[in-house]
């Protein structure tokens, strides 16, 4: 039997009752727009993370962006962001109108260095824009402290680690604001796109409200600024409440399958992700010095696998103006990261199977 690296609709047959029902619930309902779904899915998120307030918006990189222009960032500012990420993170920094500054990443957590954003801070840096790579926390508190000690804002980008903690403390409460996307494959995903924004600060969520939906204010119809259409779809609402309740289980079964991985994968050579409790493993992901030998031989037995994220966003065309120094820990991880399956409703057997897989592999 074949494991895929990710399958979206296995998860989907697995909680198909309960989609079919918020579905229905919306189909007989009578609001198609911004209705009770997206309002109840908006407060039973920001509760799950404990924050105040919850913004549904139409995809990851626009909760991304709208954060930044509801923060007041745009041009003639910089922003701070990991060069190892998805594209979504640097394109909404641009979708603002700022300028990304692409900094390297910490070799073990894979995730911003926080050394590497105070060289980056200079007088035009607005924020700082960390990514829980993985699912796995980035150094909160040292950014944090750069943060303060600089006045820059901080908005996290949680896309890939929904339900996190750090010692005990949920990510997308340590910044002023947190940006998630409900990605078929994320650990909480959608049947399409989706994204939302979590704030402690009510007047922030208020300017997001009105970003998202043409600058409208409250419930009058009149533009009291720029304004977009990026609402979170209410079908998409309704699905993601049905399936938030089952989140914690999910992320609970995607640790036990990262502890057999470890388990199974001692004797391998592969260097394997930090081993960090509150990590959400979104992706596990390993290196090795022959990354393409290594997707090869798993393909070979049937084991699906996918590379995050390779070239560094340094080398797209698009970011090319935005780094500044040599980023020499993305380059080697960009050639050497392979995703493993973890999903749980695929990779049960995964680890077991890999080891198998890697038994006469040689380095
Ligand atoms: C780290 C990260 N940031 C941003 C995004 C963008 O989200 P979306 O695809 O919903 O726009 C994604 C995922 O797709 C992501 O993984």
């Amino acid at each position: 039997m074949t494991i895929p690296q990710a399958a979206p609709p296995l998860r989907v047959a697995r909680f198909r009752a309960d989609i079919d029902r918020a579905i229905a619930s919306v189909l007989g309902g009578d609001s198609y727009i911004l209705g009770q779904a997206v309002a109840a899915f908006e407060a039973a998120f920001a509760a799950g993370a404990g924050l105040d307030h919850g913004v549904g918006v139409a995809s990851g990189t626009d909760a991304l962006a709208l954060a930044l222009r509801a923060l007041g960032i745009g041009p003639g500012d910089e922003v701070i962001a990991p060069a190892l990420t998805f594209a979504g993170t640097a394109q909404a920094i641009l979708q603002s109108g700022a300028q990304a500054r692409l900094v390297d990443v910490d070799p073990v957590t894979r995730c911003i260095d926080p050394a590497r954003v105070a060289e980056a801070v200079g007088p035009r840096t607005a924020a700082i824009l960390p990514v829980h790579l993985f699912g796995h926390p980035a150094d909160m508190p040292a950014l944090m402290d750069i943060a303060e000690r600089h006045g820059l804002a901080v908005i996290e980008d949680c896309a890939q680690s929904h339900g996190a903690h750090l010692d005990g403390r949920p990510l997308g409460s340590f910044g002023q604001a947190a940006a998630y996307s409900f990605y078929p494959t994320k650990n909480l995903g959608c049947i399409g796109d989706g994204g939302a924004i979590l704030t402690r600060d009510a007047a922030l969520a208020d300017r997001l409200r009105a970003l998202r939906h043409y600058g409208f204010s409250g419930s009058e119809r009149v533009s009291a600024g720029p304004g977009f259409n990026s609402r979170l779809d209410e079908i998409q609402a309704a699905i993601l409440l049905a399936l938030l309740p089952h989140l914690g289980a999910g992320n609970a079964e995607r640790r036990a399958i990262a502890a057999r991985y470890r388990e199974c994968l001692s004797r391998t050579g592969l260097a394997l992700p930090p081993d960090t409790p509150g990590s959400v493993y979104h992706q596990f992901a390993v290196t090795h010095p022959e990354r393409d030998r290594l997707m090869r031989r798993l393909a070979e037995a049937g084991i699906g696998t996918a590379v995050h994220y390779t070239p560094g966003l340094h080398r797209h065309p698009a970011f090319r103006e935005a780094a500044a120094f040599p980023l020499p820990v993305t380059d080697t991880l960009a050639a050497t990261l392979l995703s493993l399956p973890i999903q749980p409703e695929v990779a049960a057997e995964a680890p077991m199977r890999v080891a198998e897989a890697l038994r006469d592999f040689r380095p």
